[in-house]
């Protein structure tokens, strides 16, 4: 397809924020401009939680000059072209593309390092949420340095990847907080492990679950406490990874620790402030608490400000906020990927809840979400 200045377009899925719409449009189909980019035909684009709210305008902003924001920031697809100076992948490769894109203030040492999930400035960009196209298009380009490269038995799963550099960069995070307890040695085969803690993960949507996963890979008694009643598809697939299913219907925030024992670490992915809250009432002593959720902006709520400022001092807490993933946290998602293909290959696969066309994306973004991750799938 051309368009009216005569360039060839593809199918893309974006919203225009001016014009309150959403829904398939044309973009004019990339092509290699610097010998370090790569031409990515895509496979796979998960819809999350924050492709539906960029579809109520409240999040998310075009590029400069564009009245559109093409949507899409978990995706996976097939190297189909390399300029001269990519030096590690290759036509047939399957790779996945990070999100946020380094400010260009010579000042953010973050940036500089490679590092722009810390940016100190909220320069940045993030392709597919914040002044730069997204990938849920029929063709990408991409620099070399925020592609990582698949292994070809993991192509299937790799649509998960991003959404699992959440929990990957939450637990290093975690774990680089813990190291202020000198007498924890929670070490084993050089690496830090879980044994013998207890994590409480937020939330059983995509993040929650990918999260679950991740703490009981790296040893954890591992909860997920979420609203709905079990049995359910998502209690399921908690339940097969060895971690265990608490319905907030069951069991009062209150009555987390009688169940739990001491809460050392928790995961927030339920992106509901009151929920997160309240359960932060509940951490251990000593214990982490992990926020990733991005509430939109409401009207303010209650808390019992004294009684959780008394509980972080006195119990020596932490509460960190963490955002995006560096590159370290998409070569552990790889190592993660595999792990739970090979110790709860029908868990994992589960998590993906169907492939769809393009063309159902208005019902993907718009409607009710259903299911665990959705995926547009291009091939
Ligand atoms: C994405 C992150 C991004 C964040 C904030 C999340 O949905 O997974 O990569 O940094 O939104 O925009
Ligand atoms: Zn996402």
């Amino acid at each position: 397809m051309r368009n009216l200045h005569g360039e060839h377009t593809m199918k893309a899925v974006g919203v225009t924020p001016s014009q309150r719409e959403v829904g398939i449009l044309d973009h004019s189909t990339p092509e290699l401009q610097q010998d370090d980019e790569v031409i990515i035909r895509t496979l796979d684009v998960g819809i999350c939680g924050t492709d539906r709210e960029i579809c109520t305008f409240v999040y998310g902003d075009p590029p400069a000059g564009s009245d559109y924001l093409v949507l899409g920031h978990e995706a996976m697809g097939e190297v189909i072209e390399v300029g001269a100076a990519v030096q590690n992948l290759k036509a047939g490769d399957f790779v996945v593309p990070s999100v946020r894109r380094p400010c260009t203030d010579e000042n953010c040492l973050p940036c500089k390092q490679g590092l722009q999930d810390f940016c100190s400035n909220g320069n940045y960009v993030e392709r597919g949420i914040k002044e730069c196209h997204g990938f849920m298009t029929e063709s990408f380009v991409e620099r070399e340095r925020f592609l990582t490269y698949i292994p070809p038995d993991l192509k299937d799963l790799a649509v998960l990847m991003e959404p699992l550099t959440i929990a990957e960069k939450g637990l290093a995070q975690a774990w680089a907080t813990q190291k202020r307890l000198p007498w924890v040695r929670h070490y084993e085969n050089g690496k830090p492990t879980g044994k013998g803690l207890n994590a409480v993960v937020l939330g059983a949507g995509p993040i929650g679950i990918l999260g679950a996963m991740t703490m009981r890979a790296a040893g954890f008694e591992t909860y997920v406490y979420n609203r709905s009643p079990a049995p359910n598809p998502k209690a399921e697939i908690v339940e097969a990874i060895g971690a265990k299913y608490i319905s907030s219907k069951d069991v009062a925030v209150s009555d987390l620790p009688g169940e739990v024992g001491s809460i050392d670490l928790v995961y927030e992915a339920v992106g509901i402030s009151s929920v997160a809250f309240d359960v932060l009432g509940v951490l251990g002593v000593n214990g982490v608490y992990i926020f990733t959720g991005i509430p939109a902006p409401g009207d303010p709520i209650q808390v019992d400000a004294d009684q959780l400022m008394r509980n972080i001092v006195l119990g020596n807490q932490s509460v960190i906020g963490t955002v995006n993933a560096d590159d370290a946290s998409f070569k552990a998602a790889i190592r993660d990927l595999a792990y739970f293909r090979k110790h709860w290959p029908e868990a994992i696969d589960a998590v993906i809840t169907r492939r769809y066309s393009i063309e159902s994306c208005r019902e993907l973004l718009l409607e009710r979400a259903t299911g665990i991750k959705n995926v547009i799938s291009f091939e």
